[in-house]
């Protein structure tokens, strides 16, 4: 199979078992969302996808192999990335050096070129090509501290996409950012490559429903229900969980 399948995932922390038995599969063009309360272990499950921690029992296949045991560099290498995890924006730098930068470093060729990176020939056209899916056509000279924090945002899913990743875990890609910029992040989502394999973890919900076709309900480390958006708006259960006085993150 191509993509994730996620069988049975389990983590615990002592005696509290945080993933419960989590079955998940996430293929080319999927756009799923993962919600629930705050504490439901969502940040646990994507930090077992991409190898931050290690699962207590279950198996995590990408493209049908086990990737169970393999560290978070070799997963990202393989093509699973998550945003704000690898990406470390250098306010210094503008945009535009900020994305020659993660090419440099997908390409092994780490940082030595940092001072020419702006204008690497080698890396030009992947930039321009990236400054243009984003949209950032006015923004690609201007140091990264002098954006607003939404187009910093952008700027790190566009260093996020550098690294042509073929799964892509966006966690909480709207957090912080004020409601007023938010349709950058929903733009850009939209815009993202059909053939992306896409989990979002948000706890907006208007960002959720509408960028995700697919939508997974966890609760205390199990999967409650997942549905398409029109299923989990009118689901009694979730409505419960959501409009009964239980804190969401
Ligand atoms: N390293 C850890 N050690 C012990 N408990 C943890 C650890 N990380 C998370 N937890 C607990 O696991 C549960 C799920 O946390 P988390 O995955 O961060 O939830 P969410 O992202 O949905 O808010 C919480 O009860 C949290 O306190
Ligand atoms: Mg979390």
């Amino acid at each position: 199979m191509q993509g994730l399948e996620v069988r049975g995932l389990t983590k615990r922390f002592g005696g509290l078992t945080v993933s419960e038995d989590i079955d998940f599969d996430l293929v080319p063009g999927d756009r799923k969302a993962l919600i629930g309360p705050n504490g439901a272990g969502k940040s646990t499950f994507s930090n077992l996808v991409t190898g931050i921690l290690r699962p207590s029992a279950g198996t995590i296949r990408f493209d049908g192999m086990d990737i169970g045991r393999l560290s978070e560099a070799q997963r990202v290498k393989r093509g699973i990335a998550k945003t704000f995890q690898i990406t470390t924006l250098f306010r210094d730098l503008t945009v535009r050096e900020n994305l020659a930068l993660t090419i440099l470093e997908r390409q092994g060729r780490g940082y030595q070129m940092l001072r020419r990176a702006g204008r690497h020939a080698d890396t030009g056209a992947e930039v321009a090509a990236l400054i243009d899916q984003f949209k950032l056509e006015a923004l690609a000279d201007t140091r990264v501290a002098d954006l607003a924090y939404g187009q910093q945002r952008l700027v790190e899913l566009a260093m996020t996409l550098a690294l042509k990743p073929r799964v892509l875990i966006l966690d909480e890609p709207a957090a912080g950012v004020p409601s007023s910029e938010t349709h950058l992040i929903i733009d850009a989502i939209e815009a993202l490559p059909p053939e992306l394999a896409v989990l979002i973890i948000e706890h907006d919900m208007d960002l959720v429903f509408r960028v995700a076709r697919q939508i997974i309900v966890l609760v205390q480390g199990r999967i409650l229900t997942e549905g398409t958006p029109q299923e989990i708006a009118t689901n009694a259960q979730v409505r419960e969980l959501y409009l009964g006085g239980h804190g969401h993150d």
